[in-house]
């Protein structure tokens, strides 16, 4: 067998290079690509019999096992209804977003409902710890608490306590002996969840794994454990802002794209039941440049104001400056506009923002950014009781999108009168809603700017 050549892996996707480059194909990351040392050669070939492994048929007679709900409904929401027993959970955000807060708030929730919880920190000393529950007003609940970043330690406390829950701050900080390279390379951070995750499964005990969005390359992210999970979530937010946003982007046991959203207090993350009121709520009067979103997350409308600042630039290729949307898409709809409706932007500096530091990925937001670029261009005010949904296609049709009747009701619970949507959309009831429904782009002009 050939001598094992060492391998170049990148930290933020774990995407395996033959060669060192300074950016990764795979995930455009610059500086992201470490050489890990190869792994200490396997047995020559599988031609030794194994064993034969056990099959069964798909009808099981196990009813599901129930969730364990953590009280908490925005946690338990994102997770598709509660904690399911033996899976393995990724919460994934930037340093200092409000990870372990999170965590010890539901690990508290947990414990104090019975189960046995263990809240392992690789970050911070109990003390640390002891002193986040103190200011959170937790620290009467029954949480078995250790700081610890040896895995083989770990797994032992695990195994001779077998809690409901065990959550795992952070797998970058954990290491295997085993395994030759530094703590967070990929390598370890791989090994440490596998562990963590096999684990889980075979011993029938939860995991909450932390994750740390990393920047710089030599610390691997939470994205190279993805696949070994069953749920991945992020938590989210701007900094400046209070709000926080827990998403989920992958959940073997529930709905993804399902959101919870949380505020920052002195005292914790606190829940928000009523996200769009929060969003809305420094709306002032009818302004030019705003437009209000029905938009839906997951299984929940969220309504979002859409911010547009247009102005003349003096730089020879304009601004285009995005904030919680995706920046192609906003260069798609300029176009779209310019093409179609003959309003150019050219020589025009845009800034597009959607308040509160909620990011937005429905395309249904296409009208809702065009009517907030077109009142901002135009400086003419959009009636403040209206709002406006509906995906733009290439050719300026509006396509109509889905839930038209969950985000008409949303709008009409938070005192909205007028909605702005594609011809052709399902609206069953219209909850009392004054409807305009808008064919193409250069209707939606007309009807809303009185020019065609
Ligand atoms: P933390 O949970 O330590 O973040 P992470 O684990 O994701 O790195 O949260 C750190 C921030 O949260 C810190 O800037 C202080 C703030 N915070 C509050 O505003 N209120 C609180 O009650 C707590 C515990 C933290
Ligand atoms: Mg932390």
């Amino acid at each position: 067998m050939s001598k094992a050549s060492p391998t170049f892996t990148c930290t933020a996707c774990g995407a395996v290079h033959r060669k060192w480059a300074g950016r990764c194909d795979a995930c455009g990351a610059w500086n992201t690509i470490i050489e890990e040392a190869p792994l200490s050669s396997g047995p020559k070939s599988l031609g030794a019999k194994g064993r034969a492994v056990a099959l069964t048929d798909l009808a099981t007679e196990e009813a599901p096992p129930p969730r364990a709900a953590f009280g908490i409904a925005e946690l338990d929401r994102v997770l598709g209804g509660g904690l399911v027993p033996a899976s393995a959970v990724l919460v994934g955000g930037d340093p200092g977003i409000g990870k372990s807060t999170l965590l010890l708030q539901a690990a508290a929730s947990i414990a104090r409902q019975g189960l046995k919880c263990l809240y392992l920190s690789g970050e911070e000393a109990s003390a640390q710890v002891r002193m986040r529950a103190q200011r959170l007003g937790l620290t009467d609940a029954p949480v078995a608490l250790g700081a610890e970043t040896n895995l083989r330690d770990i797994l032992t406390t695990l195994d001779a306590e077998r809690p409901a829950l065990a959550i795992i701050d952070s797998i970058q900080t954990m290491w295997l002996d085993t395994v030759e390279s530094a703590p967070g390379s990929v390598s370890q951070v791989r090994a440490a969840a596998h562990e963590l995750v096999s684990f889980a499964k075979k011993r029938g005990v939860a995991v909450i794994l932390v994750g740390h969005v990393t920047k710089d390359g030599q610390i691997a992210g939470p994205r190279v454990v993805e696949h070994m999970v069953d749920t991945v979530l992020y938590f989210e937010g701007e900094r400046g802002h209070q709000f926080r946003i827990l998403r989920a982007v992958k959940n073997r046991f529930g709905p993804a794209d399902e959101i919870g959203v949380f505020e920052m207090t002195g005292g914790g993350l606190s829940e928000v039941s009523n996200p769009s009121a929060l969003f809305l709520s420094d709306r002032g009067q009818a302004v030019p440049g705003s437009a209000v979103f029905a938009g839906v997350e997951g299984t929940r409308p969220v309504l979002t104001e859409i911010q547009a600042l247009v102005a003349p630039s003096t730089l020879g290729t304009p601004r285009r400056t995005v904030v919680g949307l995706d920046s192609g898409r906003l260069s798609t709809i300029l176009a779209v506009l310019e093409a179609r409706c003959g309003i150019p932007f050219a020589g025009l500096d845009v800034f597009l923002n959607v308040a509160g530091g909620m990011k937005i990925s429905e395309p249904a937001a296409d009208l809702a950014v065009a009517g907030a670029l077109l009142s901002a261009r135009e400086d003419v005010a959009i009636p403040p009781d209206m709002v406006l949904f509906g995906e733009i296609s290439l050719s300026g049709a509006l396509r109509p999108v889905g839930q038209t009747e969950n985000r008409l009701k949303e709008a009409s619970k938070l005192g909205f009168s007028q909605a702005t949507l594609p011809a052709r959309s399902k609206i069953g009831t219209a909850e009392g809603m004054r409807v305009h429904q808008i064919p193409d782009l250069t209707a939606f002009v007309g009807d809303i700017f009185g020019a065609g």
